[in-house]
């Protein structure tokens, strides 16, 4: 417990920790309720009685000095009166004028006065705006205003379950719901249908049904399709939305873009890892010229009916239409680099140096198009944008200059499911090759910044590594829609799951032995890399520094001689256990009488941990290679951090923090974060070691059943010889009996 403990204090001392003085109160836990009534079945018209009337009973225009800067809710007002997109609509931030309108949302929500207004505004916004604007302003609102610490976001796969389940699924749920639970139980053994409680209905998600696999990218479905790696990616967008303004975050929210950059590389490094266990090779370079070879059938659609398009392969991306995009893409592209060879970057009348490691900050505003003056309050969205979206505008909508505003957008075009598309990748590497470019030109570390005298890595001991799939059910209820009766009980009478198959592994513990001549506080950090490319090549360190994920760091305070150190999976850093299902989280909130357990029990890194689950890469049954790399520095602590943090006792606040390595003042990645000079390299305060990842194959249900009703005729295997004589199929139970009366229609 003691070591759990310390590693939460370090963590939140990452001058991320958010304190909750009321975390104990029952204040909390009103506010608690009314944000999850506000994002319960957001497709439906609001449910809850209170909640309605204060939103009817709301005018906006009378309450113009609730909002600390009026001007933007005179904005918000001739907007509305504008007109605005409706509600039922599909929403998407990658077209210029829905992102005006949420972030003029955003800024009512954020600039509320108090807790009151904020929630008289969500009321309001709740009855007449677009659902999904609505829950994607308010998710960021309560993530970024200091009077919503410690509220818990219901996850957003439960808020809108079209992002996260196939469309078939989801079908399935909604003729159940008008069969009101009636079953064919002919068909429920193939399409995996169970009704395990009194009115719960659990519905298969089939992955072995490949029927829209393209090509071996598909095969990486089970980790690009993941719900809480996809969780993961979106609430990092709600915590560092690339449109905010510096002003708007809070000052705590330091080194904001080399942290942006940083998960963007990691999760780069988190899918080679992925690709290299199913025998795939380098994420593919992408070129505005050359075919894309792998094409995407997401097989999702949204409640408006419209699917999500596929993309098949060799899709050619340029095209009469958008060739003026493209050219753009490439002049960003070029002016990035071009700054970053030059050394500095000289827009809007300002001169900006970019040749020291801080300057990560003034790079990420460049490429995030963030570099205007300080108009921190203007909705603007200057004539020089987010390269990446303008990149996704090329392959997908073409939302750069067209005046489209009701779209079919694709999966790109939304934060909860960008993961699932290998292209994707491919522009998310073109991308961080910006900031590689940029570290290259920064020197190399040098012996001195590396070695860390008096300290040696004597050590290092890995469990073995056991990954394999296990089931999960997540609820989509929110998904099908209610009578009025269900309305009136503001529940559905129904409940729906969705199960899925996905990823994990057995819990397993790093044990280090450091030696050390002294007292003295550390940084330790943990990186696991790729050993060998596809081709059983040995990677070039300089090559593969970039392929390592950080498995774990933490500050540790070395004593004089033999330090063991035991870190187990289900504690290392910012990970997050599965998350509570809504339904049940509500119960629970009713009944506790203190949160504070909570947050230390169930609900740790609950808005900013990356899925436990996926922590190790699937690996291989005979055993995948792969590098674990420990590295011992000396804590040089930023200026200002909160000294409290070393106090063990502190249990009262929510942890909420993206990096621990955030309080030490180097830069994220250290070492492998520049060019590596292998002659000054190696230290003993480092160690790589060898770690073998196996994959255990499990039997599953959905695979047996998909295989009896699917694949019996078509798998010769175990199949009894054809007798010539008499029948001609022996084995099978099909009703070959052909009834002449039928109408061919009816069939
Ligand atoms: C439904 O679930 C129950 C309990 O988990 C199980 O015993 C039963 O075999 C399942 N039925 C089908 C059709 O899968
Ligand atoms: C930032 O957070 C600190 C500590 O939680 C708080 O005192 C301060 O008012 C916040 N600043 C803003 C601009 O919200
Ligand atoms: C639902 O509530 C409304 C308003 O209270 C009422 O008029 C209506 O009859 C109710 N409908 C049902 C089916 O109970």
């Amino acid at each position: 417990m003691r070591t759990v403990l310390l590693f939460v204090v370090c963590l939140a001392g990452a001058a991320m920790a958010r304190e909750i003085d009321d975390i104990a109160t029952t204040d909390i836990k009103q506010k608690q309720t009314v944000i999850l009534k506000l994002l319960n079945h957001i497709t439906e018209r609001l449910m809850f009685k209170d909640l309605e009337d204060i939103g009817k009973n709301f005018k906006i225009e009378d309450s113009i000095d609730s909002y600390t800067k009026p001007e933007i809710v005179t904005d918000f007002i001739k907007m509305i009166n504008v007109g605005v997109l409706p509600r039922g609509e599909i929403f998407t931030i990658h077209i210029d004028r829905q992102l005006k309108e949420v972030i003029s949302m955003f800024h009512m929500l954020f600039y509320a006065k108090d807790f009151d207004t904020f929630l008289k505004t969500a009321c309001w916004m709740r009855l007449y705006l677009n659902e999904g604007m609505f829950a994607y302003a308010l998710t960021v609102a309560v993530r970024h205003r200091e009077d919503c610490n410690g509220i818990v976001l219901p996850p957003p796969y439960e808020i809108y379950p079209y992002y996260f389940v196939r469309a078939d699924v989801i079908q399935k749920a909604y003729l159940l719901k008008m069969k009101k639970g009636l079953l064919d139980q002919k068909l429920c053994d193939f399409y995996g249908i169970n009704n395990t409680d009194k009115d719960v209905y659990i519905i298969d998600e089939n992955i072995y049904d490949k029927r829209v696999y393209f090509n071996d990218e598909d095969r990486l479905r089970y980790f690009t399709e993941d719900i809480d790696l996809n969780t993961y990616y979106y609430y990092f967008h709600v915590d560092y939305p690339f449109w905010m303004r510096d002003s708007v975050f809070n000052k705590s929210k330091v080194r904001r873009f080399e942290l942006t950059m940083y998960v963007y590389q990691q999760i780069l490094a988190r899918y080679y890892l992925e690709r290299l266990c199913n025998g795939l090779g380098q994420i593919k370079e992408f070129s505005w010229y050359k075919n894309i070879k792998q094409g995407y059938w997401p097989w999702l659609t949204t409640h408006t009916g419209i699917e999500f398009p596929a993309r098949f392969d060799n899709y050619a991306i340029a095209k009469d239409t958008n060739i003026d995009i493209i050219r753009l893409c490439e002049e960003y592209e070029k002016i990035i680099k071009d700054c970053i060879i030059k050394g500095f970057i000289e827009i809007n009348g300002l001169r900006l140096e970019l040749t020291k490691h801080d300057d990560m900050e003034k790079l990420g505003k460049l490429i995030y198009g963030n570099l205007d003056k300080n108009e921190a309050d203007k909705t603007h969205v200057g004539a020089y944008r987010y390269l990446l979206i303008v990149m996704k505008a090329a392959i997908g909508l073409n939302t750069f200059n067209s005046d489209k505003y009701f779209v079919a957008p694709n999966v790109l075009d939304h934060y909860q499911t960008a993961l699932r598309d290998p292209v994707f990748y491919m522009l998310q590497k073109r991308i961080i090759d910006l900031v590689h470019l940029f570290k290259l030109r920064l020197p190399s570390y040098s012996k001195e910044d590396l070695y860390f005298p008096g300290v040696k890595i004597d050590n290092v001991d890995v469990d073995k590594l056991v990954t394999y799939f296990d089931d999960y059910l997540m609820d989509i209820t929110n998904a099908v829609t209610l009578t009025e009766q269900q309305q009136n009980n503001t529940m559905s009478d129904l409940v729906f799951m969705a199960r899925k198959r996905r990823l994990t592994h057995q819990p397993f513990k790093v044990t280090l032995d450091i030696l050390s001549d002294k007292t003295v506080d550390t940084v330790v950090r943990i990186f696991l890399g790729p050993k060998k490319d596809q081709l059983d090549r040995i990677i070039d360190i300089n090559k593969n520094r970039q392929n390592f994920i950080e498995l774990h760091s933490f500050i540790y305070k070395l004593t004089t001689g033999k330090n063991t150190i035991v870190r187990h999976s289900n504690d290392m850093h910012n990970l997050v256990k599965d998350r509570l299902m809504t339904r049940d989280f509500w119960k629970k909130i009713e009944t506790v009488s203190d949160m504070r357990n909570m947050f230390v029990k169930n609900l740790r890194n609950y808005q900013t941990g990356f899925p436990t689950r996926l922590l190790l890469p699937k690996g291989q049954i005979g055993g995948f290679q792969t590098v674990l790399y420990v590295c011992v520095t000396p804590l040089r602590l930023v200026d200002n951090a909160d000294t409290n943090i070393l106090d063990t006792n502190r249990k009262d606040f929510v942890v909420d923090f993206r990096s621990t390595v955030l309080l030490d003042k180097m830069p994220l990645g250290l070492p492998l974060d520049r060019h590596i000079e292998v002659a000054n390299f190696f230290t003993p305060n480092m160690k790589f070691v060898d770690v073998v990842i196996f994959h255990k194959t499990s039997s599953c249900d959905m695979k047996s059943r998909w295989y009896r009703w699917v694949l019996k005729d078509y798998n010769m295997v175990d199949r009894t010889p054809i007798d010539t004589q008499t029948n001609y199929f022996v084995d099978t139970d099909i009703n070959d009996k052909v009834d002449r009366d039928v109408n061919l229609n009816d069939l």
